[in-house]
């Protein structure tokens, strides 16, 4: 790292704190920090007493302390503008005197015509668990969050994400699944019983493919709104927004993930121009902070183990179907009585909470005789069912589509040999696209065997063509 690039950045910090730029004798103490030199060594080179150099040093420490809002020191100096220089952070954090400009713009800063919600300051919140700051309050902008409904199971899974934020401090964890199987349903429970552990809370949607630049600054605009609630200082500066996360330990839910992503193309591929949030990922997950971001969506937005190492800053949780007393609860909550005669159904919708209750509003509306006729291997495929799946079905790669469909041709289960045998499909591209589905959560694999969901069977062999055609 430059040594010339980190003094000009501690200078122009210097210089946002006081107004005035490095002495000699400061530039001094800090080239020789950055050489490693002693107090002692830096006294003789500059020909002046010890304590003198300690004296100026303990100021400039405070100094930068002050502004970075963390503890710098002699030994961490270093490491500290390396890291800075590194994430770009000098960039912005030294953008003196543009901060209120800066401000009133990000303020009435408004996406295809819809401002979003300010953010909703909520203080103080009482703190019920683990070691909380004693002063600290939380701000929270949940505007974005559906209300939490009906909410059955998931005690496990809660359990694992809570293990992996609260004790495991990750930086980076991701929820992902099929359409409907309830990833923000979990994520709501999960941020309700969580959020008082944070000072900053922020459920973000990206429905709405905001690039990378509409999003920081929606998110600078709600961390520098709620400091300067807090601040008694008028002149507090925008950071940009991984120093937000550094600074303060938060909490940001951001839900929809896949519209990062390019249809047409393998899971987790991000769309032309929208690369600076791997980048930003990258840096949540590597970077030292005590913040926590939460993706979820249909496809990843980062690839991890399937096993996570002991010591890991970043998690995923595939999200699976509810059990089988949800099921039913699910299926009384939508008027129907007489449960047990839809054994044999509702196996089939693997207890994805949404096709549940598609299927039970069908019964339902149809009377619940309507399944005394059908033989008991049929699968019901109301119309609003097949609209979820069409939109999971319609962002598939062409190759992707054409291996469900040798999938579904097939009568049983079957392995990757299997599959290479009968498939027109080169060996490498068949492979990607296996992984691409499992990572999708469309087939599942047991003991080498790849299957897809009776569900999505019944759909894809519903598809026009389907029996003329050996695939896409
Ligand atoms: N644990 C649960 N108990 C009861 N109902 C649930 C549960 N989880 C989800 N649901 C219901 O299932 C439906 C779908 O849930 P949710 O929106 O969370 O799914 P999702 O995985 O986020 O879907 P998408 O990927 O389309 O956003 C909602 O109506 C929700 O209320
Ligand atoms: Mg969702």
């Amino acid at each position: 790292m430059n040594i010339k690039e980190m003094l000009k950045l501690a200078d122009e910090i210097v210089f946002t704190q006081t107004g005035q730029h490095l002495d000699d004798l400061q530039d001094a103490i800090l080239q020789g920090t950055l050489q490693r030199e002693t107090y002692k060594e830096i006294a003789k080179n500059f020909d002046c007493s010890e304590s003198r150099i300690r004296e100026v040093g303990a100021e400039l420490w405070q100094i930068l302390s002050e502004e970075l809002g963390e503890d710098v020191n002699k030994s961490n100096f270093r490491s500290t503008m390396g890291r800075l220089i590194f994430s770009n952070i000098s960039k912005e954090s030294v953008a003196i005197g543009s901060f209120e400009k800066e401000v009133v713009a990000i303020g009435s800063f408004n996406i295809c015509g819809e401002t979003r919600h300010s953010p909703d300051i909520a203080k103080p919140v009482n703190h019920t668990t683990s070691n909380p700051k004693p002063s600290q309050t939380t701000h929270q902008d949940l505007s974005e969050m559906p209300e939490l409904g009906a909410f059955y199971n998931r005690t496990r899974e809660l359990e694992t994400l809570k293990t992996w934020i609260l004790e495991q401090r990750c930086h980076l964890m991701t929820i992902t699944g099929i359409s409907g199987i309830g990833k923000t349903t979990l994520a709501v429970q999960l941020v309700h019983q969580i959020k008082d552990e944070f000072e900053y809370v922020l459920w973000y949607s990206l429905a709405p493919s905001p690039t990378f630049a509409e999003f920081q600054e929606q998110l600078i605009q709600f961390f520098s709104e709620s400091e300067a609630v807090d601040s008694s200082r008028h002149n507090r500066q925008t950071l940009s927004l991984i120093k937000y996360l550094q600074k303060y330990r938060c909490l940001v839910v951001l839900d929809d993930v896949h519209h990062l992503f390019s249809s047409g193309e393998l899971a987790g591929k991000y769309q032309a121009g929208y690369e600076e949030y791997r980048l930003f990922f990258r840096q949540v997950e590597q970077l030292s902070h005590q913040s926590c971001l939460l993706l979820i969506g249909w496809e990843p937005a980062v690839f991890l183990p399937k096993v996570s190492p002991p010591k890991t800053a970043i998690f995923g949780l595939q999200l699976t179907g509810l059990d089988m007393t949800a099921t039913q609860a699910i299926l009384r909550d939508y008027g129907l009585s007489e449960i047990e005669k839809y054994s044999a159904l509702v196996p089939h919708y693997q207890g994805n909470p949404l096709w549940l209750q598609s299927v039970a509003l069908q019964i339902q509306e149809l009377g619940e005789s309507v399944t005394d006729l059908l033989p008991d291997d049929t699968i019901l495929l109301p119309e609003d069912l097949k609209e979820v799946l069409d939109l999971q079905f319609n962002r598939l790669s062409p190759t992707e589509k054409q291996l469900l469909f040798l999938l579904v041709k097939e009568s049983a289960p079957v392995n990757l040999a299997k599959l290479l045998e009968n498939s027109p499909i080169e060996g490498l591209d068949l492979r990607n696209a296996l992984q691409s589905l499992l990572r999708r959560g469309l087939i599942e694999k047991i003991d080498n065997l790849y299957r897809v969901y009776p569900v999505l069977r019944q759909y894809i062999t519903q598809k026009p063509g389907f029996f003329q055609k050996p695939g896409f």
